[in-house]
């Protein structure tokens, strides 16, 4: 059944949405970190909602006939599951590729022994800062960095291709040098570096954790070159600090079209903000069939093609190039999902967004509102 939204180009023509090459898979909410910019919604899903590992053995088996080639098995920390090594063979049955990304916190050498048979072929492992007491501090988890670090070992001698990812922001930015390092030490083939987004958590924490202009042009510059220098050793992918460009990212690389997100309870998200977007209706994985809902549902149809796009958008000559921004950022800066995303400096609302932010970079408060999952979660 087609929902209300149906995706056009400005001049009214129908739009075919491609397929999806991945899906994140948000396997739970639980996590024995707390990071203060943590990606999953401040109402996480407590324990009693999540799937089980056969239904997210059906969705995986429907995810490859769909077109899916990799899935992002994530949470939360996704060892906080016991069943994690049949769900990840359960990925492995319907044929794809299978990323684990862990904070390496809850998963012994025995039980990554465990994954590899049961068939993960990548892992990534987030880093919060370059010492003990950074690490410990940003994640909320004391000793996390010994752990992190043992783990990272386990990783290399199992045989795991290995990301690094590592967010970064006020309190860590001046350090995004020693990061790349201990990357290339560690023996990762590919480092995430990314400004942390102001969604959900991240949102709460603006003040303690907003780069600087010079912070986030200093970051630029290390990227730049070190990209240079590890040319064919390392390869290193970055999300600036959007909120010092002077254009938005293509977030999710166009809404609805290069991937899915899948939350503890089945619910199928176009990213991993979606339900910030609060007047968007959204399917579940348990009772309706993901290509159904890839091709046909409201919330993945919305921002599809450009015929929903406004002013400056419309008009723009990147709007098949960053497709308007972020719909999130839209929605939490000018509280409106289908407005041009206001980092954009086209958007009437730029200088607003720019006085915001470098008032936020300007403050002393290193402060954080750490992720907790409300009581009896
Ligand atoms: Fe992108 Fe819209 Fe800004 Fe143009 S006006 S650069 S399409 S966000
Ligand atoms: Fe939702 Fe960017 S985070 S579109």
């Amino acid at each position: 059944m087609k929902d209300q939204f149906q995706p056009q180009d400005l001049d009214g023509n129908p739009v075919t949405p491609g397929l999806p090459m991945a899906m994140l898979a948000e396997i739970t909410h639980r996590c024995p970190l707390a990071c203060p910019y943590c990606s999953n919604p401040v109402e996480l899903t407590r324990a009693a909602q999540e799937l089980d590992a056969e239904t997210w053995a059906r969705i995986f088996r429907e995810a490859a006939d769909l077109g899916v080639l990799q899935v992002h098995i994530s949470g939360g920390e996704p060892g906080a599951r016991r069943d994690l090594a049949q769900i990840v063979a359960s990925v492995r049955d319907a044929g794809l590729y299978v990323n684990l990304i862990t904070s390496g916190i809850g998963i012994t050498r025995q039980r990554l022994q465990e994954l590899d048979t049961a068939g993960v072929d990548h892992v990534q492992l987030s880093l919060q800062g370059i010492r003990p007491d950074m690490a410990d501090r940003i994640s909320g988890h004391p000793g996390s960095w010994d752990k992190k670090m043992g783990f990272a070992e386990w990783v290399t001698e199992i045989g795991f291709p290995l990301t690094i990812n590592a967010v970064v922001h006020r309190q860590n930015m001046d350090r995004l040098p020693d990061m790349i390092e201990l990357a290339e030490t560690l023996g990762a083939r590919r480092i995430e570096v990314a400004t942390v987004q102001f969604h959900g958590w991240a949102d709460l924490n603006r003040k303690a954790l907003m780069p600087t202009r010079e912070q986030a042009g200093f970051a630029r510059q290390v990227v730049n070159d070190a990209r240079g220098r590890l040319r064919g050793r390392m390869v290193i992918d970055y999300v600036p600090a959007d909120h010092h460009a002077i254009y938005p990212k293509a977030c999710m690389g166009g809404w609805g079209s290069t991937g899915l997100n899948i939350g503890p309870d089945g619910t199928v998200l176009p990213c991993h903000a979606a339900q910030t977007i609060d007047w968007m209706r959204f399917d579940n994985a348990r009772d309706r069939p993901l290509a159904d809902i890839w091709h046909d549902s409201g919330s993945f149809n919305a921002f599809r093609g450009t015929g929903w796009m406004a002013e400056p958008c419309r008009t723009c000559d990147r709007k098949t190039v960053d497709f308007g921004g972020c719909r999130c950022q839209a929605m939490a800066m000018a509280g409106d999902a289908r407005a041009t995303d206001p980092v954009c400096s086209k958007s009437p609302l730029h200088a607003q967004v720019v006085a915001r932010a470098e008032e936020d970079a300007a403050s002393d408060t290193a402060d954080l509102i750490y992720r907790r999952m409300k009581k009896g979660g």
